[in-house]
């Protein structure tokens, strides 16, 4: 509850909000069935233990972007995987693939003042809907209809005050692909930034991993993560950007989210060629 002179106070947890439910299911037989939480039990792939074992003893602060060899061995991976080719220099890497997609809309709203939307499937990741909601604007779910983003039932008024829209192919919760060539072609010809959250892309169930970048970089923005195993250095995420000039530099340095210097080298270890967790980690529920 706010107090005298406080105006915002955070909705509940989504956690906090299937706690109540959790109650109402356990007064019948069997009780809940809990499949909301997992958290990653595989250990992390020899090379990147090795890599960290060595402590470079680096000191300093790190370059916001992620070193250059970071980012050199996230352009190879993307490559090798998804066959695109990113430039070096729009390939960034982000404390957290959860931070990034929290604060990114604030970020856009201080580049665009005059727009205060942010637009996320409906069926999704709480953190899309989270980060509007923190940064003071509208959060506007876009309906999914048969793991798609229905694009076509956004309101205009809607599109005309959106600063990003948010896809999620394989999408937390449901697994479904989305069609990511329509929605980049959506967002370009609306002007609205699209980001892919692609953190799952290594647990594609159809087919090979697919990239929004392998529909042109052009207004699009790509975010990979490795959090799916137990490697909890959230320093390992990187994203490739293609927004305006200033909005990227912005994202890239001005926001303090400083990381390790040395993440360079674990980076090498899971973008190396068949050490990347994804695809056969197993989580366990805590
Ligand atoms: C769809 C989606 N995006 C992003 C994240 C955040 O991942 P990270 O652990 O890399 O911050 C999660 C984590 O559950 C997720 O499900």
């Amino acid at each position: 509850m706010a107090g005298a002179g406080v105006s915002f106070s955070p909705p509940p947890y989504p956690y906090e909000r299937l706690d109540v439910l959790k109650k109402l299911a356990s007064v019948h037989d069997g009780g809940p069935i809990d499949c909301s939480i997992g958290t990653p039990i595989d250990p992390p792939p020899d090379a990147v233990l090795r890599e960290l074992a060595k402590g470079t003893g680096a000191r300093g602060y790190p370059t916001s972007q992620g070193s250059p060899d970071f980012r050199a061995s996230a352009q190879a991976w993307m490559e090798r995987r998804f066959g695109v080719v990113v430039p070096v220099n729009d390939v960034a890497a982000c404390i957290g693939t959860k931070e990034f997609v929290g604060t990114l809309a604030g970020y856009l709203h201080l580049r665009s003042p005059d727009r205060d939307t942010v637009l996320y499937p409906a069926i999704s990741y709480p953190t899309y809907a989270m980060g509007a909601t923190l940064a003071g604007l509208r959060a506007v779910p876009v309906a999914v209809r048969d793991g798609h983003l229905d694009l076509e039932s956004i309101h205009t008024d809607d599109i005309a005050r959106a600063l990003v829209l948010w896809a999620n192919s394989p999408s937390n919760p449901t697994g479904h692909l989305d069609d990511l060539e329509g929605i980049a072609a959506w967002g370009r010809r609306h002007e609205v930034l699209v980001a892919s959250d692609e953190c799952y892309a290594e647990f594609t169930w159809a087919g090979r991993p697919r990239s929004i970048l392998e529909h042109g970089s052009n207004g699009v923005l790509a975010l990979h993560s490795v959090q799916t195993c137990a490697l909890p250095i959230s320093a390992l995420e990187l994203k490739a950007i293609e927004p305006r000039r200033a909005t990227r530099r912005l994202l890239r340095r001005r926001r303090g989210f400083d990381r390790i210097p040395q993440v360079g080298a674990p980076a090498r270890g899971v973008h190396g060629a068949g050490t990347h967790p994804g695809g056969r980690c197993r989580s366990v529920r805590r």
